[in-house]
């Protein structure tokens, strides 16, 4: 759909994993109101220049942007030297995830490692590489955080994902109050299942019946679902909104 609404004209968006997926979603919903997106990938080059295309088709400007939010010097680097040559920052959005499930008893410790670098240290790590620029950017500076509706709720299976997804929403909350004084918003949403090729790998045929019918609206979401509540946490009408966590679930938690 295009939209064009220009709402984010002239703002400069960070999508962390954005070359595939939910982030993929959020790219094209911030460049089509105008944005300028950079599109982080950590591995998937071509996906993320493919994202870089659909946003432009869509009349939105783009960037593709190598690096792994686990690696703090180089997101560190890496926000500096993509602030410099867009002239700053307002809008990080930390989409970058994995899935890594498995019952507590036989978790092993490099995946408990690696899913917190990833999920919840790269949040950090990206935060704090851009808050400066945020900072200078006063009132339009955003940061949404995607947790997940397993961070608020729990699932068996998936003790080290919710815990980096919990963890999350104790980091949009105090960055909400360490940044509200400058007028920078800090939000988190918490999707639901959205069908993506994270929900594709690890859901079998009778998990995903036996989902469904835990969701009133009777579908598993859509990027498009999540993109869009990203887009407008992410503008100027969402301004008096900040710490806030918001369900993006079809009503399977409330
Ligand atoms: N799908 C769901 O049902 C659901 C529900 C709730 C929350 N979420 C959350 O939504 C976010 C996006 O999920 P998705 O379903 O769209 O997943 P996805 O299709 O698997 O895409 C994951 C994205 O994260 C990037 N990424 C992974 N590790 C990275 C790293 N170390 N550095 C930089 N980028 C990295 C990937 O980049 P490459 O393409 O380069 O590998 C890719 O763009 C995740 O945080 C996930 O936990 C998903």
């Amino acid at each position: 759909m295009a939209i064009n609404d220009e709402a984010l004209k002239e703002r400069v968006a960070l999508v962390t994993g954005g070359s595939r997926g939910i982030g993929r979603a959020i790219c094209l919903a911030l460049g089509q109101r105008g944005a300028t997106v950079v599109i982080n990938y950590g591995n998937r080059e071509d996906a993320a220049k493919q994202t870089a295309r659909l946003v432009e088709e869509a009349g939105g400007k783009a960037m593709i942007s190598g690096f792994d939010v686990s690696d703090a010097s180089a997101v560190t680097a890496e926000v500096k030297r993509l602030a410099k040559e867009l002239g700053g920052m307002h809008i990080l959005v930390n989409n970058a995830g994995i899935a890594i499930n498995g019952l507590l008893m036989r978790f092993k410790d490099a995946d408990w490692q690696k899913i917190v670098d990833v999920n919840l240290a790269g949040a950090f790590y990206t935060s704090r590489a851009v808050a400066s620029f945020l900072l200078r950017a006063r009132d339009s500076g955003r940061i949404i955080n995607v947790s997940s509706v397993v961070g608020e709720m729990g699932n068996a299976g998936q003790a080290a994902y919710a815990a980096t997804k919990s963890g999350l929403i104790g980091l949009t909350k105090s960055l909400a109050r360490e940044f509200a004084g400058r007028g920078v918003c800090v939000n988190a949403v918490t999707p639901g299942y959205i069908a993506t090729d994270m929900t594709d790998e690890h859901l079998s045929d009778d998990k995903r019946a036996e989902l469904l019918q835990q969701i009133p609206l009777g579908r598993i979401g859509r990027p498009e679902d999540v993109a869009d509540a990203v887009a407008f946490l992410a503008g100027p009408q969402a301004a008096y909104i900040t710490g806030q966590v918001l369900r993006i679930n079809g009503g399977m938690h409330m």
